[in-house]
């Protein structure tokens, strides 16, 4: 398998995130999908894939236009503040997107442009009157029969009443398209209860959609008509191809690209990802995206994120009580894939001080300790292979690498810990302080043995760490004695148990998480 992996040709990856409403200021739900997308950017990375990482700002529409007002800012200015802000953030939390796309960009507003005349050119825009229900923080029309108590059925707030000429797409004559592609594909939407959701929408029968507005001025206008500017989630899923150039005459990316392999969003955005988008596509002649992965809310205990109603958890603040890499792994390690997860202060302490205080910090200082005491800070060579480890190690690796395949990360994490835990427990059963003691032959072949298999450990859990806290493993390996930088590491070529040759020197000792009070 790892010759195989050599030898061939770098395989493509392209990776998105939702891209979030610039209204407010992000909160650590969009976090948790843009960390998720993060991971797995670093993870196919680390397989040795060309991976292409797209993220952006989602800056039209009437909410938009709504929160700059209320700020006496024009729009334009008000979204420019708030995309520099998510760009800092972003980087805080250490995502490691390659574009960023906005929707203000004038190349996005011109493949936008592009793609309604295709559109139209194709038959499938026509005028119509649109009268109904619309709910501004969701930025969707609801049918009298979908209101609950007269409001919205998505989020419970009021819904004004709004008759408009717009122009509609044909999203009904793609839906036995939409269907068959389902069925034919069963991984295109993750996880199968999604699929499943899906399904029932359609089977109820897809109406056209409007995808034009009058009364909002802030989109991006019709090119065949001056009076409507272009339905704000149309716009905004465009994102995904705008951003590699489609329709431009600089369409490389997008040739080398496209089909995106995994576009991750939440719930409560699956019709759009999961039957507009691919209809668009559709009447585009453009290939749908191999997968639509839907991830589940976190939560502040037992309460859903909600920028609009005030329940936040702020980025900022979360980053200077914790830091960043220990709420990456929080995040990670805590939700299961597809649920909803809770976040509390207790459990992030809890984590921090059980799983990377103590188990991962004090593997890495006692094994250091034991090095400079025992042999002067020089690593001992790889003269032999325990074979537990060589076999616990493979077992781990093969395993994490099938938990990628379905977003099982809490797995993933809680497997590493499992050699984590065997190596601490390999240092009580071995005694290597005792071992120490003694200078005949054997034992200091044994001791040199055990604090081999203890870098090892350390080596090949951090490798495996990379995509989710990839600073600390830099400093996992930096004061193992190996510099190489964090984006060199290869998972098959670096991840064979035995593989380090060891007789190095160990780098300074520092402390990784020094422990929280509860
Ligand atoms: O929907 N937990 O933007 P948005 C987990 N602009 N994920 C959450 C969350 C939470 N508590 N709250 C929100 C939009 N999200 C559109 C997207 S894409 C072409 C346009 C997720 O700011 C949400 O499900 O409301 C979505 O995937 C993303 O954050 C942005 O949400």
């Amino acid at each position: 398998m790892m010759r195989e992996n050599m030898n061939k040709k770098k395989e493509k990856f392209y990776i998105t995130t939702a891209i979030p409403y610039m209204n407010s200021k992000l909160h650590l739900g969009f976090f948790y999908e843009a960390i998720l997308a993060d991971v797995l950017a670093r993870f196919n990375r680390l397989a040795g894939k060309d991976v292409f990482f797209l993220t952006g700002t989602d800056e039209h529409g009437q909410k938009i236009a709504k929160s700059a007002q209320s700020k006496n800012m024009t729009p334009q200015n008000y979204v420019d503040l708030m995309a520099q802000d998510m760009k800092r953030l972003l980087k805080l939390y250490e995502i490691s997107n390659n574009s960023f796309i906005r929707t203000t960009n004038s190349k996005h507003e011109k493949v936008v442009q592009n793609i309604l005349m295709q559109l139209k050119e194709n038959g499938d825009l026509y005028k119509g009157y649109y009268e109904g229900w619309y709910c501004t923080p969701d930025e969707t029309f609801f049918t009298d029969a979908q209101l609950v108590d007269g409001k919205c059925p998505e989020c419970g707030r009021e819904v004004e009443y709004l008759k408009e000429e717009n122009y509609f797409f044909k999203l009904s004559k793609y839906q036995d398209a939409i269907l068959k592609h389902i069925n034919d594909n069963p991984d295109f939407i993750f996880p199968e209860t999604r699929k499943n959701e899906v399904l029932g929408i359609i089977n109820q029968g897809l109406k056209d959609i409007s995808i034009s507005r009058t009364t909002v001025k802030w989109g991006v206008p019709i090119p065949f008509d001056d009076n409507h500017v272009c339905y704000v989630w149309v716009d905004a899923l465009i994102n995904y191809i705008s951003a590699l150039g489609y329709s431009l005459e600089d369409d490389t990316k997008f040739r080398k690209y496209w089909p995106a392999d995994q576009h991750h969003i939440g719930k409560d955005i699956l019709k759009f990802h999961a039957i507009i988008w691919p209809a668009i596509l559709m009447s585009l002649g453009v290939e749908l995206p191999k997968q639509v992965v839907v991830h589940g809310w976190v939560m502040l205990g037992e309460e859903k994120l909600s920028k609009s109603k005030g329940i936040t958890l702020d980025p900022d603040e979360l980053e200077k009580n914790y830091g960043v890499e220990p709420i990456r792994y929080f995040l990670m390690r805590e939700i299961s894939f597809g649920q909803d997860g809770s976040f509390t202060h207790e459990l992030m302490i809890r984590r921090f001080n059980n799983d990377l205080s103590n188990d991962i910090g004090n593997l890495l200082s006692r094994t250091m300790v034991m090095i400079e005491k025992y042999r002067n800070g020089i690593i001992p060579s790889n003269n032999f292979s325990n074979d537990n480890f060589r076999k616990k190690w493979d077992e781990v690796r093969d395993f994490a690498i099938n938990c990628v395949e379905e977003f099982r990360f809490n797995e993933y994490l809680s497997k590493i810990w499992e050699l984590i835990n065997m190596a601490n427990k390999f240092i009580e059963d071995s005694q290597p302080w005792n071992v120490a003691k003694s200078s005949q032959e054997n034992d200091v072949k044994k001791l040199d043995e055990i604090l081999y298999t203890l870098i090892e450990s350390l080596r090949l859990s951090a490798l495996l760490l990379i995509p989710v806290i990839p600073k600390t493993c830099e400093k996992i390996f930096s004061q193992i004695g190996i510099n190489k930088d964090i984006n060199e590491f290869n998972l098959y070529e670096d991840g064979v148990w035995g593989s380090f040759k060891g007789e190095t020197k160990l780098g300074k000792r520092e402390i990784l998480f020094p422990r929280i009070k509860e």
